[in-house]
């Protein structure tokens, strides 16, 4: 069998080439590939051969002063890890392929999932998320596609996406991979010092904290958020927020105190560590 790795740079190309293939497995990310991408390449591996990862730094999920001009750009070593992996196809477009005129047809989701949280931080940003992600479905034309539990509020909205417009794609959630000290893997690490990623693990850790004191029991949500809000702001932080959600639709819990079994709950949490925004999230129950 060929293991080279094909990479396709043009949706015409692809096209041609999907129309060969039956299922289809897909991982969407925007490169600088780390071990949480890889996990979820492998596990699209062991579902179907046809796996095809895609790379594209997608402009409209990024705000005017986010990082979209520093974010990390890696092809040829990503498209090298991919090949090494067994991936054996990689669609890498270039901004004109994927809009070759300005967007102006958008998938808007709902403000009860895309201003909350990352989307109060972020405005525009799962608009943006939503529409690329559309428009790549569109283009693979996958039977599955494989998305990371590390940006919780993404996944969720994405397979709610995918649910109301009846698309024909099976949604599957990977784990979040993280370094031995706790830090969940992000291309974003790359832009920490070498103090600033000693100090990272904060943020895993905080959120752990507060997800051991609801499974023990505590139910004041407001001071438990306060308590690892104020945690990180004394360790140099600026957090955006700690919030503690419900899983199926990252609303704020029914009771007090938590019923894990009747509700699982999830702990989010952003912020900023210098000029690095930094998420990460834990499920309890
Ligand atoms: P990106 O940040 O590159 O992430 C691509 C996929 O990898 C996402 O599904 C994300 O949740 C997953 N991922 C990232 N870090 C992970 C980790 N430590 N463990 C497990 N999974 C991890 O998310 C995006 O790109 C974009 O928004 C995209 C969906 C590609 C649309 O542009």
């Amino acid at each position: 069998m060929d293991r080279t790795l094909q990479t396709f740079t043009t949706i015409r190309a692809w096209r041609e080439h999907r129309a060969t293939l039956g299922e289809v497995a897909f991982v969407p990310t925007m490169g600088a590939l780390h071990e949480g991408h890889l996990a979820l390449a492998r596990q699209a591996l062991a579902r179907t051969p046809n796996v095809v990862v895609s790379i594209f730094v997608n402009p409209l999920q990024f705000g005017q002063n986010e990082d979209y001009g520093r974010y990390p750009r890696m092809l040829e070593r990503d498209a090298a890890l991919l090949q090494s992996l067994g991936v054996p196809y990689l669609f890498a477009p270039d901004v004109a392929e994927m809009y070759p005129e300005p967007q102006q047809f958008f998938v808007e989701p709902p403000e009860r999932y895309a201003a909350i949280l990352e989307g109060a931080a972020r405005p525009g940003h799962f608009r943006g998320v939503a529409t690329v992600v559309m428009k790549l479905f569109a283009i693979i034309q996958p039977t599955i596609a494989l998305f990371g539990k590390k940006d919780y509020q993404q996944l969720m909205i994405l397979r709610r996406m995918v649910e109301q417009f009846a698309l024909p794609i099976t949604i599957e959630a990977g784990e979040t991979v993280r370094a031995d000290d706790g830090l969940a893997l992000s291309s974003r690490n790359a832009y920490l010092s070498p103090a600033e990623r000693q100090e990272a693990p904060r943020l895993f850790q905080v959120l752990k904290a507060t997800a051991d004191a609801l499974r023990s029991g505590q139910g004041d949500y407001a001071a438990l958020e306060q308590e690892a809000i104020a945690t990180l702001a004394r360790h140099g932080w600026q957090p955006d927020y700690v919030a503690i959600r419900r899983q199926h639709d990252l609303q704020p819990p029914c009771c007090t105190p938590p019923d894990l079994a009747a509700e699982p709950l999830v702990v989010l949490g952003a912020a900023r560590l210098g000029t690095t925004r930094l998420i990460d999230n834990i499920e309890v129950g």
